[in-house]
């Protein structure tokens, strides 16, 4: 059985990422600090599928742990989660995020290459598009940052792709996601954001609960169908799929793979609150508020690319990303057992 390091694995797509690994057969090995998840998810993806990962508690930036973990556990490939991801706190704490999402990265490859562990998938983000110029996005477009956490991503990429020109034995695979949402459909796994959440789902989620008064929808004046911001919204068990997908598709050919990891259509903001009202039941309160500083228009992948080298698409659309969410959210609020 392989065994893999999942960095970042207790957090929202890192476990449902294990739940697949698990499915597809693999040995997920969870490698996480806890900064942002805690220790319960390990229950929960054991009561989904049957099987409770390795837990290693530590810090990507701490190289002794790791190399450990690679001793201990006979790792033959990496998934690379671990990052702070919040785009208004990185203009707030930058040095955090250089530290933990280059410095991590950096410590991560060196002791990868120290273990002789060449195989890698990294988490990348469509951010590194930063307004593109006409949509569908393709992985050929120009890349740009807008904020830290984005040029985080970019700088991550960088990297990766200086060390697969450096050394071709590598099998990286960097995968650029749209805007995950949704949950395990058991309802046990989801995102459980700390505080007000920054990302539109977690918030609609909220108000349909009644834990949040109202959403704030940033801007109505945008050259959209209904002049609100559209984003390509993934299922998270479909991206969690798209990571078994990279890791047979570099296991297959070594080198550098850039893909898209997106559904190809998008949903404007004042459609995905409508989507998650019928799915919930609920009636979500929404006034209209000024456009957020850095907000594109519009993004949503051409997914071409995944399906052709991957074999990988998107198969759960907004309803299930909705109904799933809701399942989770209740469960939370103790309103289902
Ligand atoms: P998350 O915060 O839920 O998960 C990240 C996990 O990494 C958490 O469990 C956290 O505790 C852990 N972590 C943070 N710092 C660490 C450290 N120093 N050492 C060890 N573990 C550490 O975030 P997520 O939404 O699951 O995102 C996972 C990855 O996907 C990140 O790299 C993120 O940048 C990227 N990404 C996320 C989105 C999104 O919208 N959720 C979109 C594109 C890309
Ligand atoms: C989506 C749409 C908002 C909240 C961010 C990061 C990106 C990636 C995914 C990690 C936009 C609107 C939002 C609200 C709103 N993360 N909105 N009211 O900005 O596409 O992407 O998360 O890599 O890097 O930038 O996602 O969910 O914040 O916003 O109207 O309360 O919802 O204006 O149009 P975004 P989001």
């Amino acid at each position: 059985m392989t065994n893999v390091l999942v960095t970042g694995g207790a957090g929202y797509i890192g476990a449902h990422t294990c739940v697949a690994l698990v499915e597809a057969g693999y040995s997920p090995v969870i490698y996480d600090n806890f900064h942002n998840s805690s220790a319960d998810v390990l229950d929960r993806i054991e009561a989904i599928c049957g099987r409770r990962p390795v837990l290693v508690q530590a810090d990507v930036r701490d190289r002794a742990a790791l190399d450990r973990t690679f001793a201990d556990h006979r790792i033959q490939a990496v998934i690379h989660f671990a990052a702070l991801k919040a785009v208004g706190e990185s203009a707030a704490i930058p040095v955090d995020y250089y530290s933990v999402n280059i410095g991590g990265t950096l410590t991560l490859i060196e002791a990868m290459k120290a273990a002789g562990v060449r195989s890698l998938v990294f988490s990348s983000s469509a951010t590194v598009y930063g307004e593109p110029a006409s949509v569908p996005v393709r992985e050929t477009f120009p890349l740009s940052a807008t904020n830290t956490y984005g040029r985080t991503k970019l700088m991550g990429e960088m990297i990766l792709e200086d060390l697969a020109r450096a050394e071709p034995d590598w099998r990286i695979a960097r995968l650029r996601y749209f805007n995950p949402f949704g949950a395990h459909e058991s309802g046990l796994i989801g995102e459980d954001p700390h505080g007000v959440p920054n990302n539109l789902g977690p918030y609609i989620a909220k108000v349909a609960s009644g834990e949040l008064d109202q959403v704030s929808i940033f801007g109505d004046d945008y050259d959209t169908p209904d002049g609100t911001g559209v984003r390509d919204f993934i299922h998270v068990m479909d991206l969690a799929e798209g990571h078994i997908a990279a890791l047979q598709g570099i296991a297959a050919s070594p080198g550098l793979m850039t893909v898209n990891l997106g559904t190809g259509k998008g949903y404007s903001v004042r459609e995905l609150i409508h989507a998650f009202e019928q799915a919930s039941g609920q009636a979500i309160r929404f006034t209209i508020a000024p456009r957020r500083p850095g907000d594109v228009a519009q993004s949503y992948a051409d997914p071409t690319l995944a399906e052709n080298l991957l074999g990988w698409k998107a198969r759960r659309g907004i309803q299930e990303m909705c109904r799933d969410t809701w399942r989770w959210q209740r469960r939370r609020s103790g309103a289902e057992a």
